[in-house]
């Protein structure tokens, strides 16, 4: 079985990746990672240790990620995350803490550590800024070499931006960490808007969740109607919510969920002419061969089925 890292600003979509990963048997969720951006560092950690115990999942250890981007020294959450994943990241939504406390290992440490023990055989999922890999790779070269597939939420190659017309909030964080990253890290694939705008979730799924009668069941409705609702009042889609960060994870263990062109990228980051985290192919790059690639189209019905099915069957605990 491949081994799983994930690496969360825990946040709503997160939180569906979080129980994908635990619910499919695909895959050995090894630990947790936290990041800064839809909620701080910190409250993501607790988030996902408060999750994992909802879901029966308290073996999965968590360790705290950097708080900040690798160019700024602060991090202050912005009005436009809270509105779309609560003050406190999961809709506002109470969930019962867990009783495990966050790994004294820092998140850059254990994935070095967890790079050179599983190598090939080890998935790292970001859904979050890439701060936390490139510390890792600047740390420990070998990183970019060892781990055997990254595949990112984050970035927009054929559709517009949900930051800036050219830049989505993930490598908006910190496109100077982004750029490290794709310019370092091999087999890297980029799940970006261009496939999660296309994988929506509806009310409908979610009732079905609260049906089950479960306190996951529940809680996770809760949380996911408050995304949608979200979605709606911000007039970002009525259809529905995005399914961002689940649809990576599941690229991850199965890449067939997806049509990818082979691209070797870069992302911009000039702050005066207003071209910053925009993710782009690397025109001095174009005539060598690459191992990164970029989704640029998904099957909806086959994951968004996948997608349900597994959340029932996790929840139904
Ligand atoms: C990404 O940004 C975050 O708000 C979401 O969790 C997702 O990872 C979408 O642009
Ligand atoms: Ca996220």
């Amino acid at each position: 079985l491949k081994k799983m890292i994930l690496d969360l600003d825990t946040g709503i979509d997160d939180s569906l990746a979080l129980a994908y990963a635990v619910a499919d048997p695909n895959v050995d969720l090894i630990g947790i990672i936290s990041s800064y951006g839809n909620t701080l560092v910190t409250t993501a950690a607790q988030n996902s240790l408060n999750l994992l115990h909802l879901l029966g999942a308290d073996n999965v250890p968590v360790f705290i990620g950097e708080s900040h981007s690798s160019t700024t020294d602060h991090f202050d959450v912005m009005p436009i995350s809270q509105a779309i994943h609560g003050k406190n990241g999961v809709g506002d939504v109470l969930l019962a803490t867990s009783p495990q406390k966050v790994s004294t290992q820092s998140g850059v440490d254990f994935l070095i550590e967890a790079a050179h023990r599983y190598q090939d055989e080890l998935i790292f999922i970001p859904t979050g800024p890439l701060t936390n890999l490139t510390a890792a790779i600047k740390k420990d070269p070998d990183v970019a070499h060892l781990i055997g597939n990254t595949t990112l939420m984050g970035g927009a190659l054929t559709v517009p931006g949900n930051v800036t017309p050219f830049t989505e909030a993930n490598i908006h964080q910190d496109p100077e960490a982004a750029d490290f990253a794709f310019t370092h890290q091999d087999n890297l694939t980029m799940v970006g808007l261009d496939v999660t705008l296309r994988t929506l979730l509806t009310k409908k799924e979610t009732a079905a969740w609260r049906l089950l009668g479960t306190t996951a069941g529940e809680k996770y409705a809760d949380l996911m109607d408050f995304y949608i609702d979200a979605y709606d009042k911000l007039n970002i889609d009525k259809k529905g919510a995005a399914l961002h960060d689940p649809l990576a994870v599941a690229v991850g263990i199965d890449p067939s969920y997806v049509t990818t062109i082979s691209l070797a990228m870069r992302v911009t980051y000039d702050k005066e002419s207003g071209d910053y985290g925009r993710t782009i192919g690397d025109k001095s790059r174009l005539l060598e061969p690459t191992t990164t690639k970029a989704a640029v189209l998904v099957d909806t019905q086959r994951f968004v089925n996948d997608f349900q099915n597994l959340m029932l069957s996790v929840l139904n605990t």
